[in-house]
C-alpha cells in the first residue's frame, strides 16, 4: 500500500491539506493522526469495512474495542444511547482532553467498533490537527493507538512512520504528543464508575466530579487467571519492549546499591534524569523523579530507546504511583510483566488496622490504599456475611433475641435486632458475645491469607481497638475529624437526624477513647490536606 505523508502545524492555514487527509477517511481508508496523548489509527467509525482495516493494520485482536473520537461535545449523542449527567459534567470539565468516557452504545455503533460489548468509548481530543481532521471528515473516528499490537504506543511521528508505512493510506505528522501515555479511560456503565486505564486525567480529578470511583484491580495488577477483563485491552500483553525489564523498589541510594550488587544480571538501567552518573550500568532515562508528567511523556519513548540500544535485561527505578504516576506505573508494570526484584511481595505484607468515628472518612483512607493494590478486609462486611440466612450465628441470635428477628424468608431483620440488642447494656453485651468471636476469627483469617501472599492489608474495623483486632495488626491508624465536621458529613451523606447521629457517636465512645493510642493519626478535615497526611504515614510505614 502506498502511504502519503502530511505535516500539519497550523490547521487554520493548512485547510487544503486537512481536506485531503479527510478525503482518505471519507473514502473508507485508514489514516494515522496525532493526538495530545499518542498517535492514533483513524477511520470512519460508522464504516464497518474501514474499521476492519484498522484491526488489520495493527494486527489487533477483534474483541478489543476501539475508542471513538469526536470534535464537539454534542456528538456524544451520536454514539451513546444514554448520556447521564455525570458524563456531561466530566465532559464539561475535562474535554477536550485526555479522557475517554465509556457509555451504553447506540445500535448504530457497529459491534466491530465495540468488540461486541454493549458499550462505546468516546473521546474528544484537544489536539488541534485531530479536531480539524474529525471535523473535516464529518464523522466520528474510531482510533486505537498507532502501534503494532503489543508494542509501545507511538508518541512522535518518527515511530508511526517506522511502524505504519505501507500499512495505512496516510500518516499525519502533528509533532510530539504532549501527554505521552494514552487517555484515561473511565466507564460510567458501572456504579460507582470504574477507572479502567489511568492517564493524564488523574483519579483525584475524576473524584472531584464523580465522587466515589473504583479503580479496576487490573490497573496495577496482572489479570488473575480466568478473570474477565472489564476492559479487553487489559488482558493482552501490552507495551512490551524486547528487553526484559525488572522493577527495583526503593529510593535512589537503595536502587544504586541494588544495581551495584547485581550488575552482572543486567546490561541497562532505566532511571530518572540526573541520576545517570550514579549508575554502574549504561542508562536510559524517563523524566524526573518527582514529576510524573515528565515520566508519562517519556515512558514509551524510553522503552523504544532501550530496544534501539539493544538492551536485553534492564533494572528499572520504580516511580510513584500517585496522580499521573498511576498511569506511568500501569504502563511500566505491564511492560515489565509485573517482575519486581527486591519486592515486598515476597515477604509478608503489612497489616494496617484502621479505626475512626463515623464521618471521619475512614473509608476514604482505606480506598487510597486499595487503589495502590492493598487488600481491604472490611469488618462490617464480614459481620453481614456471618449473619447470612441459615448461618449458625443467625440461629444463635434467633435463640437469644426471638425468632421474629428473622423475616418470613429467613433473612435477618437488622432493624428489629438492633432495636432489641441496643435496648440495654446487657443485651448489647449478649449480641457482642455471639457475633464478635466469629467476626474476629474471620478477620484474622482474611488478613493472614492476604499478608502471606505479600499483600498490604487494610483492616477496616469500626471497633478495631474494642474488639482487640488491633493486636493482629502491624500498625494501627486513627482517622480523625472534629465532631462538628463529622456531624455535617453524616447529615449530608446519610440524611439522618442529629439525634440519630449523636446516638451513633455515643456507641463509639469506648472505641474512640481506646483509639487514641493508635500508632498513627490522620487529620481528615480543613485545612489539612488528607493526601499529604496519608502520604506522611505511608512513608513512615513503607520506607
Ligand atoms: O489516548 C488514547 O486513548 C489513544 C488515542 C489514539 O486517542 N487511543 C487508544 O486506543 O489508546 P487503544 O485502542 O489503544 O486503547 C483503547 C482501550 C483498550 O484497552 C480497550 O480495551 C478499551 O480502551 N476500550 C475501548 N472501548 C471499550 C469499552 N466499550 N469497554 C471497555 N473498554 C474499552
Ligand atoms: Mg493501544
Amino acid at each position: 500500500m502506498k502511504t502519503e505523508f502530511f505535516r500539519i502545524r497550523d490547521v487554520h492555514n493548512q485547510k487544503n491539506e486537512i481536506e485531503k487527509i479527510a478525503s482518505f477517511i471519507k473514502n473508507g481508508e485508514v489514516v494515522a493522526i496525532p493526538t495530545e496523548t499518542v498517535y492514533g489509527l483513524a477511520a470512519d467509525a460508522f464504516n464497518e469495512n474501514a474499521v476492519k482495516k484498522i484491526f488489520e493494520a495493527k494486527g489487533r485482536p477483534s474483541d478489543n474495542p476501539l475508542i471513538v473520537h469526536i470534535s464537539k461535545l454534542e456528538d456524544i449523542y451520536l454514539l451513546a444511547e444514554k448520556v447521564p449527567e455525570k458524563a456531561i459534567k466530566l465532559a464539561e470539565k475535562y474535554w477536550p482532553g485526555p479522557l475517554t468516557i465509556i457509555l451504553p452504545k447506540k445500535k448504530c455503533v457497529s459491534d466491530v467498533v465495540s468488540g461486541n460489548l454493549p458499550t462505546v468509548a468516546v473521546r474528544f481530543p484537544s489536539h488541534k490537527a485531530a479536531q480539524a481532521i474529525i471535523e473535516a471528515a464529518g464523522t466520528p473516528l474510531a482510533a486505537p493507538s498507532a502501534n503494532i499490537s503489543g508494542f509501545p504506543s507511538p508518541t512522535c511521528f518518527q515511530y508511526v512512520e517506522d511502524d505504519m508505512t505501507g500499512r495505512v493510506s496516510a500518516i499525519v505528522d502533528g509533532g510530539d504528543c504532549e501527554c505521552g501515555i494514552e487517555s484515561t479511560v473511565i466507564t460510567l456503565a458501572t456504579e460507582p464508575p470504574t477507572l479502567l486505564r489511568p492517564g493524564a486525567v488523574t483519579p483525584e480529578q475524576l473524584r472531584e466530579v464523580l465522587g466515589e470511583i473504583k479503580i479496576d484491580k487490573a490497573v496495577l495488577n496482572p489479570l488473575e487467571k480466568n478473570a474477565v477483563a472489564s476492559s479487553p485491552g487489559m488482558k493482552y500483553k501490552h507495551y512490551s519492549p524486547k528487553a526484559a525489564l525488572s522493577i527495583v523498589k526503593g529510593n535512589l541510594n537503595q536502587f544504586v546499591g541494588y544495581v551495584n550488587e547485581h550488575k552482572s544480571e543486567a546490561d541497562f538501567v532505566l532511571c530518572f534524569e540526573g541520576e545517570e552518573d550514579k549508575m554502574p550500568l549504561p542508562s536510559v532515562t524517563f523524566g524526573m523523579c518527582d514529576d510524573s508528567f515528565s515520566q508519562a511523556k517519556r515512558i514509551f519513548d524510553a522503552l523504544r530507546e532501550l530496544d534501539e540500544k539493544g538492551a536485553k535485561k534492564v533494572f528499572v527505578r520504580k516511580p510513584y504511583e500517585s496522580g499521573v504516576g498511576l498511569g506511568v506505573c500501569n504502563r511500566l508494570y505491564r511492560a515489565a510483566a509485573f517482575r519486581f526484584l527486591n519486592d515486598e511481595k515476597e515477604k509478608k505484607g503489612v497489616v494496617l488496622g484502621l479505626s475512626g468515628a463515623s464521618g471521619s472518612g475512614k473509608s476514604f483512607v482505606a480506598a487510597y490504599f486499595t487503589e495502590k493494590g492493598a487488600v481491604t478486609v472490611d469488618a462490617d462486611k464480614i459481620a453481614r456475611e456471618i449473619t447470612a440466612k441459615g448461618s449458625p450465628v443467625l440461629e444463635k441470635l434467633a435463640l437469644a433475641f426471638g425468632e421474629d428477628i428473622l423475616s418470613p424468608d429467613g433473612e435477618l431483620n437488622r432493624r428489629k435486632l438492633a432495636s432489641r440488642a441496643f435496648a440495654d447494656e446487657e443485651k448489647t453485651a449478649l449480641l457482642t458475645s455471639i457475633t464478635h468471636p466469629e467476626i474476629i476469627k474471620r478477620c484474622k483469617e482474611h488478613c493472614e491469607t492476604a499478608a502471606n501472599e505479600g499483600k498490604t492489608v487494610i483492616l477496616d474495623a469500626p471497633l478495631l481497638f474494642s474488639s482487640g483486632l488491633n493486636e493482629i495488626c502491624d500498625y494501627s491508624l486513627l482517622v480523625f475529624a472534629p465532631e462538628q465536621v463529622r456531624i455535617e458529613r453524616i447529615r449530608e451523606r446519610d440524611k439522618i437526624s442529629d439525634e440519630e447521629i449523636k446516638k451513633r457517636f455515643s456507641a463509639q465512645l469506648t472505641e474512640m477513647s481506646l483509639a487514641e493510642k493508635a500508632d498513627f493519626k490522620i487529620k481528615n478535615y480543613h485545612p489539612y490536606d488528607v493526601y499529604e497526611e496519608i502520604r506522611r504515614v505511608e512513608r513512615k510505614i513503607f520506607n
